[in-house]
């Protein structure tokens, strides 16, 4: 797939198709559209006044030959209102261009962008949301695979003082899509390809080629590190399990440079354990390391990026199974912090690898931390496939990431963290139980992690509801999203230390 930016003029242009963005309230005052329509002889003006073209969000007009203009097909795709227009909404649009255009077997094709003052911008977003659009999941099918037609894709910038930087933007943009189509897979692995071990053998070779460090321990390593909750989830499994560790480090002598630590679920099937879930869509539990497949990405994605801060990765994988030799309800084991937990339900095992993934990541004393998983199905009772769930320690993190939505199109919802909540966590002979009562699931689990953060800033994203979706939309095919991917790439994009601030030494 080719991403490329380029100039005007209309008349030499011999691509495939052209998509134009139509603006609800704009229509054809668009010198762009008003000149499209003159060549083709008042087409534009004509669907308008029939009441066809309306310019909604993602609504789809696709003329074939169209009169006067020199190209194959005319895409015109609607921008929605003026006001709602925003990077978020340019992805979108980029991405159902894509594929519609591929849908109808075209080739190669020019998207005139709507002239915002930012082509740089621009430029990035939709790159990266043509190359989110051209993922598919079916890889297993031995007849019709899905198919890549639409190759090549020109976007369009009105300023050729721009040119450069747009052209450096569709790379940027590229390499995001690359990363993020790298999550989404790895989500949708089934669980006998994708194991804990085979998990942390892709991202270590995404590593390699990403020049990012990597350190993938195993099974004895995590009993001498005292990680026992984590083992005691995978304890009924044959899979063995791994931790993954990636370290971005913006150069050799960055040491006093802010850290930052992201830290995802990574369990590559959660049957439930010996509380086992009913059958019932359990196979959805495949994508129970969407979490970590997202923290997977945006390494890959902040290792080409290059921001000024340190990243670390914290991939806890394990297969959550009821073998024989199975944590049992009525368990006590001991956190990595020292913490003993009494497993109520061997099915909340997210928080009890995350407690000891989320303590190894805290003793590098991070300026920041942020954990996300698949975490709670009553997140998504709450919030519904649209929004996940942020619980957060500390204000300004909490804005910061909810600022992001605009950009990444990554809705977050914010939901409590209280004291008064902590009772149904107690548990009569260990420090704390793994499940709270019925009522504010959700919240039950943001406060057990809570439990293995020190006092820093920390962030919990539980995606639960919005990992997944159960039928396509026009920019999104079915299947595994990359949620969180973006906010946390942008999120350390947009990382900066607070001012007067001293360096910060790292604990280990
Ligand atoms: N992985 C699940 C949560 C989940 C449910 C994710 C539905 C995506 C869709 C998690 O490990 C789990 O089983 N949570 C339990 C917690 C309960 C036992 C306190 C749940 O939500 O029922
Ligand atoms: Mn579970
Ligand atoms: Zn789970």
């Amino acid at each position: 797939m080719k991403i490329k930016s380029g100039l005007p003029p209309l008349e030499r242009n011999e691509s495939e198709a052209w998509i134009l963005p139509v603006l609800e309230d704009q229509l054809l005052d668009h010198p762009v559209l008003r000149r499209v329509d003159e060549m083709a002889q008042g087409l534009l003006r004509a669907l308008l006044d029939c009441g066809e073209l309306k310019g909604k969000a993602l609504e789809i007009h696709h003329l074939f030959r169209p009169a006067g203009l020199p190209v194959q097909r005319l895409l015109l795709v609607g921008a929605g209102k003026k006001s709602d227009w925003n990077c978020a909404a340019l992805r979108r649009l980029a991405g159902t261009a894509w594929r519609a255009l591929n849908a109808r077997r075209v080739g190669k094709a020019v998207l005139w962008l709507p002239d915002d003052g930012d082509p740089e911008r621009c430029c990035q977003v939709a790159a990266e949301g043509i190359a989110g659009a051209a993922y598919e999941s079916g890889s297993f099918k031995t007849a019709d695979p899905p198919e890549e037609h639409l190759q090549e894709v020109t976007l369009l910038v009105s300023d050729p003082r721009a040119r450069k930087a747009a052209e450096k933007a569709c790379e940027t943009g590229t390499r995001i899509g690359a990363a993020l189509r790298f999550t989404r897979s790895l989500t949708n692995e089934p669980s006998n390809c994708l194991t804990p071990e085979a998990f942390a053998r892709k991202v270590q070779q995404m590593a390699r080629r990403s020049g990012l460090r990597c350190r993938v321990l195993h099974e004895r390593q995590l009993a001498a590190l005292g990680m026992n909750c984590l083992l005691a989830v995978s304890r009924g499994s044959a899979q063995p399990p791994r931790l993954v560790l990636l370290e971005y480090n913006p150069s050799r002598r960055a040491s006093s440079a802010d850290l930052i630590a992201l830290v995802g679920k990574g369990v590559t099937f959660d049957s439930g354990g010996i509380s086992l879930k009913p059958a019932d869509g359990m196979e959805e539990m495949k994508a129970d390391m969407a979490g970590a497949a997202a923290v997977a990405g945006a390494m890959q994605a902040i290792a080409a990026l290059k921001p000024a801060c340190r990243v670390l990765g914290v991939l806890p994988c394990v297969e959550n199974m009821p073998g024989g030799s199975a944590a049992r309800p009525g368990d006590v084991v001991q956190a990595r912090n020292g913490k003993t937990v009494e497993i109520i339900n061997t099915d909340a095992e997210g928080r009890l690898i995350l407690a000891d993934a989320i303590s190894l990541a805290a003793e590098r004393r991070p300026a920041a931390l942020i954990d996300i998983a698949t975490l709670t199905g009553a997140c998504k009772v709450a919030l519904g496939t649209v929004y996940a769930g942020l619980f957060a320690s500390d204000q300004a993190l909490a804005d910061q990431l909810l600022s992001l939505a605009d950009f990444t199109g990554e809705k977050l919802w914010r939901l409590p963290l209280d004291a008064e909540y902590s009772r149904p966590l107690q548990s009569d002979i260990a420090d704390l139980r793994n499940i709270g009562t019925r009522w504010g699931g959700a919240v039950y689990g943001a406060m057990f992690l809570q439990n293995f953060v020190p006092p820093i800033p920390w962030a919990h994203l539980d995606i639960a509801g919005v990992d997944w979706l159960a039928e396509g939309t026009p920019y999104q095919a079915k299947g595994p999203t990359g949620f969180g991917f973006r906010t946390l790439v942008e999120f350390v994009l947009r990382y900066r230390p607070a001012a007067g601030k001293k360096a910060r030494i790292p604990a280990r």
